[in-house]
């Protein structure tokens, strides 16, 4: 059994299957929008980010581009270990083990915080989010990022997995912690058909995995996301 943070949200797909969920991330948004919708809000040049939930630290080198240090703390210890591994000749990345609600960063240490997919979901997560005051410098920013299961493709195929959802609720939940949102739409593009099969299967249940993969024509998926941001 990998050792595993306490706290940790249970993540199917990349706990099983993160060759598959690289596939997935590789696909993610070929037009960079989230990235330059980040930036337009608060650029990390020369700044310390950290990545919250980091998983196998696909983000890590993006940031690592301009940041002077990147910080990726995740609850998974494999992963957290293939995160490493991924960054290793990067100088100025670290990664640790650890969770959101207990980061093992010091007070007023962090100038930008990004959690993407990744246990900042909604009520539920104050821990959390007290966890970020404490870390974030003042004048710096938190991002997460989510999906906007009221509009799109993706967002459509959230809603009749998880028909309980309320996109509302969530809205409200973090316009009353102090977060503003940018509603984007982002693409999926696979390269191969077979890659969106599969990344459709880490993601839901089997058979309404075959129907979304039937309603689709080529590799390619409409799909809407929150980028929630607040500053400190
Ligand atoms: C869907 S994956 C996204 C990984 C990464 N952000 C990415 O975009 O490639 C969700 C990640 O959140 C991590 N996670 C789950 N609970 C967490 C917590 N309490 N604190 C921080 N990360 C958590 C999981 O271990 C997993 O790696």
């Amino acid at each position: 059994m990998a050792e595993i943070a306490p706290g940790a949200v249970p993540s199917p797909n990349i706990w099983n299957s993160p060759q598959t969920y690289e596939l997935e991330n590789r696909a993610v948004d070929p037009d960079g929008v989230l990235g330059a919708a980040m930036r337009a809000i608060r650029p990390w040049d020369g700044a310390t980010v950290l990545d919250i939930g980091c998983g196998t630290g696909f983000h890590l080198p993006f940031f690592a581009g301009t940041a002077g240090r990147v910080v990726g703390v995740e609850p998974h210890a494999n992963l957290a270990a293939m995160a490493a591994r991924r960054a290793r000749d990067l100088p100025h990345v670290t990664v640790r083990t650890g969770a959101a609600q207990a980061l093992p960063l010091p007070d007023f240490s962090v100038d930008v915080a990004h959690a993407r997919w990744a246990y900042f979901f909604g009520p539920g997560c104050e821990p959390g989010l007290a966890e970020l005051r404490r870390v974030l410098r003042r004048g710096g920013t938190a991002f997460v990022i989510d999906n906007d299961a009221s509009r799109s493709t993706f967002g459509g195929w959230f809603r009749r997995w998880l028909p309980s959802y309320d996109p509302r609720a969530v809205e409200r939940f973090w316009a009353r912690q102090g977060f503003s949102r940018e509603a984007l739409t982002i693409r999926w593009a696979f390269e191969r058909r077979a890659d969106l099969a599969a990344v459709l299967r880490i993601e839901f249940p089997e058979e309404l995995a075959e129907a979304f993969l039937g309603e689709v024509p080529g590799c390619e998926v409409d799909y809407a996301v929150n980028l929630w941001w607040r500053m400190y």
